[in-house]
């Protein structure tokens, strides 16, 4: 959606990235299916600089995938903080839960398989920050789960909610995740239990204050 070019020299412009997350990144391409979904070098600086801003106690990422954006995030966890991590598909354990030990989070990052849908409910905690970065057609109802187990003044961040552009076109019928992220949209909009505002930083991030 932005000028190639304008994307280059952003990122030549922002800071680089630990050698482990270069790792992580090229294997991710090399092995894994669909690598596009790995939040990439630009918005994982940002993820990063979000944790470092909040410095959070605790946070739950829904959709952890090879593991790149809970590595971001754990950069600036406070020193006992913990990042709770959800993945549907176990074959991604292997991979994710060898690079949380190359980066030295292995105590830090929890990760946890199965549908978040499930295991969402049976998390006790209360968190300072929420990462949504699963299936599309659920973003409603991850935002009705989560809600009650964030802080006040805490945070919710929630990517690709441009969805490559289709949230501006005409809806495809049958077309249920550009469904799914306009619905959660309108939905955080009309929420006045919030501030949010929507970047339009790679495919779109989301990020919500909860009053
Ligand atoms: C876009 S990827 C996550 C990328 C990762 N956050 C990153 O930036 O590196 C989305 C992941 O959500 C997972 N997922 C899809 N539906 C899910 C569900 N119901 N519960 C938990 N994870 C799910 C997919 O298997 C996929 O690995």
């Amino acid at each position: 959606m932005i000028d190639p070019r304008i994307e280059n020299y952003a990122e030549a412009h922002s800071s680089d990235h630990s050698s482990v997350l270069s790792e992580l990144y090229r294997e991710t391409h090399l092995k894994v299916m669909h690598p596009r979904m790995l939040s990439g070098k630009q918005q994982g600086r940002f993820l990063s600089m979000i944790s470092h801003m909040i410095q959070p106690e605790s946070v739950l990422e829904i959709g952890t995938y090879t593991g790149f954006s809970a590595i971001c995030l754990a950069e600036g966890l406070t020193k006992n903080g913990k990042i709770y991590t959800i993945e549907l598909d176990p074959e991604l354990e292997q991979i994710a839960s060898k690079y949380f030990r190359k980066a030295g989070y292995e105590q830090q990052i929890i990760p946890y398989f199965g549908d978040a849908m499930n295991i969402i409910p049976s998390l006790d905690q209360i968190f300072d920050l929420v990462f949504i970065d699963a299936d599309k057609e659920n973003y409603s109802n991850y935002y009705h789960l989560v809600f009650e187990k964030i802080r006040s003044g805490g945070y919710i961040l929630v990517d690709n909610v441009l969805w490559s552009g289709k949230v501006v076109e005409p809806l495809k019928k049958g077309d249920k995740d550009t469904a799914g992220i306009i619905e959660f949209n309108a939905l955080v909009q009309q929420d006045d239990r919030v501030e949010n505002v929507l970047l339009p930083l790679r495919d779109g991030l989301m990020l919500i204050r909860k009053k």
